[in-house]
């Protein structure tokens, strides 16, 4: 009976320092480890052929370089994009699916255009969108001028031809004195028009996280669950070899096993491989960017990180995904972290249609 005593207390002692070993010490030694320059973090679990970059503090937008020569052709593009006579009801504009004080989404599943038309897609953000190479989540347009054009003559979405819009634009004195100060002369064409509203989204950014503050100093920025969370995403979770540098985002595509019946990159590129492949979207705001993934299918952050760590991945899938098996606390962490990099939209003053 004593004997058995021991052993159980024994037993209890092992179990009582394991646990400690495994909580408590590595969360202080992971906030110092990860206070240190991110030159100093531990080696992100990334496989061979990734070109990772490291996580890091959000960048300027190019365009803010050139905020100030830029200003009338920004201002013009303001006033284009919330302007809903570019639609053919006179009733949505690009900012009726993009809204500002939603992180310029719409928080729908899908969007609701013309004439209550349900658009194929989820709508995503357009902050940071300067950044990709490729915008639409199948990549089929190469740069924000080029993807303007497409909104409004969609179908489901403003369901305008361009030469009825430009009659309007041409109708309406405000805007020949717009595009005369933006371009030096009042002409208004296709062309002028989306370069205006793409310049003046490539101002449009995410506002600084805490996982920005705390990578420009402020050690309190972060708590332990997040800071582990952090370490588990560039860690065991593997979400690095695919949402990496400062923006989260490889700017690449891959099938990630969340599609159903759309061929996504396949239809630009015409490659078997490339068939259910979807953009990396940013991670940036994340937790307020919802419903997520191109077709706005999944609701709930806590059930798209389960399914990365426990899923067996359909056929198809991408090989970086590989099951991680984290426990609930480490997805919670990780759920943390994803907190700890979204922001409140910046303030945004919307502006004065022209007569
Ligand atoms: C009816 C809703 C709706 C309207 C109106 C609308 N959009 Fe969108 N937008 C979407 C949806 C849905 C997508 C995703 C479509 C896809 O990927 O196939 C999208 C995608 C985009 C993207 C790509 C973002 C990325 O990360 O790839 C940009 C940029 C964009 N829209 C800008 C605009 C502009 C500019 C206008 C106005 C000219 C506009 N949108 C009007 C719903 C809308
Ligand atoms: C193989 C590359 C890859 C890996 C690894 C990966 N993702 Fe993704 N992620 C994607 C792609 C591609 C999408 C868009 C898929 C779609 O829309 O069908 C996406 C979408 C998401 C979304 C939805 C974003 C939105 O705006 O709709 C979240 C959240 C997300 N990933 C989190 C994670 C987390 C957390 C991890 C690590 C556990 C991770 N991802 C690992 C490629 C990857």
């Amino acid at each position: 009976m004593r004997k058995l005593l021991v052993i159980v207390s024994l037993l209890l002692l092992v179990i009582l320092s394991v646990s400690f070993t495994a909580v408590i010490i590595p969360a202080g030694n992971l906030r110092k480890i990860y206070s240190q320059p991110a030159s100093a973090w531990p080696k992100p679990f990334v496989d061979d052929g990734v070109e990772w970059k490291e996580l890091g503090i959000l960048p300027a937008s190019p365009a803010e370089a050139k905020r100030d020569s830029l200003r009338e052709i920004i201002e013009l593009g303001k006033i284009l994009f919330f302007d809903p006579r570019l639609s053919s009801s006179g009733k949505i504009s690009c900012a009726s699916c993009h809204q500002p004080e939603l992180n310029w989404t719409d928080r729908k599943e899908r969007s609701v255009g013309h004439e209550g038309a349900i658009t194929k897609r989820n709508a995503p953000t357009i902050q940071n969108s300067w950044f990709y190479h490729r915008l639409f989540w199948d990549g089929r347009s190469r740069n924000l001028q080029d993807q303007a054009f497409a909104p409004i003559v969609s179908e489901s979405e403003m369901n305008s031809d361009m030469p009825d819009v430009m009659r309007k634009l041409r109708n309406i004195s405000g805007y020949r004195e717009l595009f005369k100060k933006a371009f030096g002369s009042e002409e208004i064409d296709p062309d002028r028009m989306t370069e205006a509203i793409a310049v003046f989204e490539k101002t449009i950014v995410s506002g600084k996280s805490r996982f920005d503050q705390f990578l420009e100093g402020d050690k309190k920025a972060l708590s332990n669950s997040e800071i582990r969370g952090l370490h588990l995403f560039r860690t065991r979770a593997r979400c690095i070899n695919c949402h990496y540098g400062p923006l989260f985002s490889d700017n690449s595509f891959h099938n990630s096993g969340f599609s159903n019946n759309d061929a996504g990159y396949y239809k630009v590129t015409h490659k078997d491989e490339d068939s259910a492949k979807f953009k990396t979207p940013s991670l940036r705001d994340v937790t307020k960017t919802g419903p997520w993934m191109h077709d706005g299918g999944m609701k709930d952050l806590p059930q798209i990180i389960s399914r990365y760590s426990i899923a067996r991945f359909p056929g198809g899938a991408d090989s970086l995904l590989k099951p991680s098996g984290l426990s609930a606390r480490e997805q919670k962490d990780l759920l943390n972290f994803l907190h700890a990099i979204s922001a409140e939209p910046l303030p945004f003053k919307k502006p004065v249609l022209p007569r």
